[in-house]
């Protein structure tokens, strides 16, 4: 099965993206647009994996959201991978500080390594796929997207968890299955077996 490791999004914050890209949506360029409930964050992607890892990605993953608390990201502005001018994503960016979204989706990487899983290995630019093109886009295409989402806020997302997706693809495209919740909670179990060490 297809797997990977995201953060869901609030209807709120799903909705604003949905009305900011209305417009170049009735552009009918070829461009295929994340349906609003595939919207998601990314953090790690698994790819092909069988169903027998899936219980051993759930016991690592819990270890993973017992080392760090909940934060906020605040969703806003977009941009063009590789660049606007050769668009093949366009995606909604997310505002500094990004320091725990980082630390979680290293922290992710590590353990999955560890469980000989293996891990992402893209430098890793927290963002919300909104759409990818499926063919030429005319010149300024990219810029003009860009544009039009430049200091659009999309409301601040609440991190207090994150989700094991099963993403299947299909001719309507793809569909992304929740498989199981962390819930993310900074324990102080090493700090208190610390404090009993002698
Ligand atoms: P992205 O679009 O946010 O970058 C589910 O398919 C998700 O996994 C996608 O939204 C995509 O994240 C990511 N993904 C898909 N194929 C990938 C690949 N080959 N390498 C890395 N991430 C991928």
């Amino acid at each position: 099965m297809r797997a990977f490791l995201g953060i869901g999004l609030p209807a709120g914050t799903r909705e604003a993206i949905v009305s900011a890209i209305a417009q170049a949506r009735g552009l009918q360029a070829p461009v295929a647009w994340t349906a609003p409930e595939n919207l998601h964050i990314t953090l790690n992607f698994l790819g092909e994996i069988l169903p027998e890892r899936v219980a051993l990605i759930e016991r690592t993953m819990r270890v993973v959201a017992n080392g760090i608390g909940p934060f906020f990201l605040t969703a806003e502005g977009g941009g063009a991978f590789p660049g606007t001018r050769n668009p093949r994503i366009f995606w909604v960016g997310f505002l500094e500080p990004l320091e725990l979204v980082r630390q979680l989706q290293q922290n992710m990487g590590n353990a999955l390594s560890g469980a000989g899983v293996p891990r992402e290995d893209r430098p890793f630019h927290p963002h919300i796929t909104v759409g990818r093109t499926r063919g030429a886009l005319p010149p300024a295409w990219g810029e003009r997207f860009v544009q039009a989402l430049s200091g659009k806020r999309f409301g601040v997302v609440p991190v207090s968890s994150f989700t094991l997706y099963e993403s299947r693809l299909g001719p309507g495209g793809a569909v992304h299955t929740p498989l199981c919740d962390f819930r993310l909670e900074e324990s102080d179990d090493r700090e208190t077996r610390e404090e009993k060490e002698p």
